[in-house]
């Protein structure tokens, strides 16, 4: 095999915490028939947005763009059980999982930058490719819910975009 370029995100991924944490929100989404937020969506949304990355020639490192997916909506049970929006309760619990990383200060302001706007369609740079990826990794056109989703239906992704 490769040697995976992605050490801290591997750090976090293998943390009892985190494991806790995505179990609880699956327990809590379990019978939730639109999108999920689980290991899946975490890691189409990596992946989507390391392909716009190389497309629009932002450079970042990939550990980074991992990490960054791995994070954004861990708050989904804050959200769920105390609605604090997710963003904001995501970003708080990724400031404790980021501090078992080694990741340089400006590579975590970055994560957490991008984890906060990951909902802002007004941002720029690897934001703006973050939050496009977000959007672009739900499979509408397959979604057995799709005709009773809230999102606009110009939004809806019923073509495969990356
Ligand atoms: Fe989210
Ligand atoms: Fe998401």
């Amino acid at each position: 095999m490769f040697d995976s370029p992605l050490t801290e995100t591997n750090k976090i991924f293998a943390s009892t915490r985190y494991k806790s944490t995505i179990s609880r929100i699956e327990n809590h989404e379990e019978t939730r028939i639109f999108c999920r937020h689980n290991m899946a969506h975490f890691l189409d949304v990596a992946r989507i947005a390391t392909i716009l990355c190389q497309l629009e020639n932002v450079e970042m490192p990939i550990d980074v763009i991992y990490t960054t997916a791995l994070l954004h909506d861990i708050g989904r049970l804050e959200e769920i059980e105390k609605g604090t929006p997710h963003e904001i309760a995501s970003v708080a619990l990724a400031k404790d999982f980021l501090a078992i990383t080694d990741f340089s200060e400006e590579e975590k302001a970055s994560i957490l930058d991008a984890i906060a706007n990951h909902r802002n369609k007004n941002t720029t740079g690897f934001n703006r490719l973050f939050y496009m990826a977000d959007k672009a990794s739900r499979p509408c056109y397959a979604c057995p819910a799709e005709s009773q989703c809230h999102w606009d239906q110009h939004k809806k992704n019923l073509t495969i975009l990356l």
